[in-house]
């Protein structure tokens, strides 16, 4: 299964570097979403000194029409149409929910949740017509089990693995898959945000003692490519921290 085209969202981020490596390395000609071409660059050159040949486009994924732009600019920059998105973009703004602002609710839902809606119904419909996709939204732990402090958080990601069941239903005969994978507490620029004690109290709780690497997330990505039996499941890879 080589020479796909794969679009991962919020590419050039921590676990978003990994998940393009990944797909790359099964074979697939992989673009990075961002949200300026800066930092699109920069990235590119970093990953080029790593030998990865790897492009990217720049969009906002709280906007339609520009994700509509981002999609064509990386189909022309893979010479195809997109047969992988990986909606991996995404933020925090942490706070109780008594002393959440309706800016700070509206956007993590925007950039969490209604991303997934933006820049899925320009691609999904070349997907059924071509009879093959895969749509993998990266979810969180957050969403499954509830995090204090994180209201829009949790309800943004638990709306993703929503959004996987339904179009999983709707696409499943024509070859495309939707799936979820629920990371835990990965050791990210985004987690090493979270305060020193609060952080390592986290740490405490998760079974196997450590933070997740990006590549264990990637990996799995990887693997939900090349799985076609496999549609409107939710991969759970949190160190123990949640079981269920
Ligand atoms: N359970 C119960 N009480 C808690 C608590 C918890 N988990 N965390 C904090 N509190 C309590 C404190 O003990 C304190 O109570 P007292 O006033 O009675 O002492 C109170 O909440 C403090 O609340 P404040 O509103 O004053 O806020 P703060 O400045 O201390 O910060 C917070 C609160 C923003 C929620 C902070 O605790 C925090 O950042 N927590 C981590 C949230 C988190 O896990 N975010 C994940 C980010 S990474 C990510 O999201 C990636 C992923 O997918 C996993």
């Amino acid at each position: 299964m080589s020479n796909r085209v794969a679009l991962v969202t919020g590419g050039t981020g921590g676990i978003g570097t990994a998940i393009c490596k990944a797909l790359a390395d099964a074979g697939c000609t992989v673009v990075a979403g961002t949200t300026r071409a800066e930092k699109g660059e920069a990235w590119q050159a970093k990953m080029k000194e790593e030998g990865y040949d790897m492009h990217f486009a720049a969009g906002d994924v709280t906007d339609h029409a520009s994700c509509q732009a981002m999609v064509q600019a990386a189909e022309a920059a893979a010479g195809g149409p997109i047969d992988v998105l990986v909606n991996n973009a995404g933020i925090t703004k942490d706070g109780r929910f008594v002393k959440m602002s309706p800016e700070n609710w509206s956007a993590v839902i925007k950039t969490n949740l209604d991303s997934v809606y933006n820049v899925t119904s320009h691609v999904v419909g070349g997907m059924t017509e071509r009879g093959f996709g895969r749509v993998i939204n990266i979810s969180s732990v957050n969403g499954e089990k509830g995090q204090f402090g994180q209201c829009n958080y949790s309800a943004a990601k638990a709306g993703m693995h929503g959004f996987t069941m339904a179009l999983a239903q709707e696409t499943a005969a024509k070859g495309v898959t939707v799936n979820t994978v629920s990371p835990g507490y990965i050791g990210t620029e985004m987690v090493m945000a979270i305060p020193e004690k609060v952080r390592e109290s986290i740490i405490a709780t998760i079974p196997v003692g450590r933070l997740g690497e990006p590549e264990e997330i990637g990996a799995a990505v990887a693997y939900i490519y090349s799985a076609g039996f496999m549609t409107g499941a939710n991969l759970s890879i949190n160190g123990g921290l949640h079981m269920h």
